[in-house]
């Protein structure tokens, strides 16, 4: 893999955010209809998957090639992953705003098990099978998490049951109005990084102090996200995550 920087797209807004990530997604879809995507919940990509699912809709792109890879899920100790029909799944939610609106009929996802280390291994020899990732779809977390990789995850981490930080906790908490479970299946670092493309959307000034470490701060696994630096990826982020508009790293 090509080793550079990131490449950081300034956007006015969340909706030019959703516009120039649909576009990419979009034109890498059109090159490789079969395109391995890992996909990303949270409440940031929601408004670039409704775009493209307008524009599958319109008749203007097909997703149904792609194969559609869960990046985490919740897990209930003594239970085990959160079912796709419990109302705060992850799963669920990846069916709801991305696999059923843009048509996408192959899935990878982590599944029911209450054994945290033989769903990982049959995740990771499922996307293995798959020939890997290709584009990696990812939110920023306050704490500079991606997926549940919680600070430290250092780039080698593999796929595995975590803790939840605290941060995360009262995060994903405000997505169901109730708390979510202590624990959580993820993607790990290793994968995500090793993925050939990968896009960040950031947007809101609650994203501000934390984009900043992910942009300008040591890489460490202290902040997963600020290793996505020595990966082809691309930040897309909006006026309001960046700061007054002015070039990020100027004084
Ligand atoms: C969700 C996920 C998380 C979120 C992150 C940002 O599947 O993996 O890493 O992307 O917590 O969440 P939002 O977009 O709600 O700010």
């Amino acid at each position: 893999m090509v080793k550079t920087g990131p490449d950081l797209q300034p956007l006015p807004d969340a909706q030019g955010v959703a516009q120039a990530a649909a576009d990419r997604i979009a034109a890498r879809v059109q090159d490789n209809p079969e395109l391995t995507v890992l996909v990303a919940t949270g409440l940031t990509p929601m408004a670039t998957y409704a775009e493209l699912a307008r524009r599958v809709r319109a008749g203007e792109l097909d997703m149904g090639g792609v194969t559609a890879v869960q990046l985490d899920e919740y897990w209930q100790p003594g239970e085990g992953a959160l079912h796709g029909d419990d109302p705060r799944s992850l799963w669920g939610w990846m069916q709801r705003s991305f696999v059923e609106p843009l048509g996408v009929r192959r899935t990878i996802r982590f599944g029911d098990s209450s054994d945290p280390l033989e769903v990982c291994a049959r995740y990771d020899a499922a996307v293995q099978a798959a020939g890997g990732i290709d584009l990696a779809v990812l939110g920023l977390g306050p704490n500079g998490h991606l997926g549940f990789n919680e600070p430290p995850s250092p780039a080698h981490s593999g796929t595995r049951r975590i803790d939840l930080s605290t941060e995360s906790l009262a995060s994903n908490a405000v997505y169901w109005h109730q708390a979510v479970p202590p624990q959580a299946l993820t993607t790990g670092m290793a994968t995500i990084l090793s993925a050939r493309a990968a896009l960040l959307l950031v947007t809101g000034a609650h994203k501000r102090a934390v984009l900043d470490r992910v942009l300008n701060g040591p890489q460490t696994p202290e902040v997963p996200a600020s290793l996505l630096r020595t990966v082809g990826t691309v930040i897309l982020a909006d006026e309001a995550a960046l700061g007054s508009g002015a070039p990020v790293g100027e004084p």
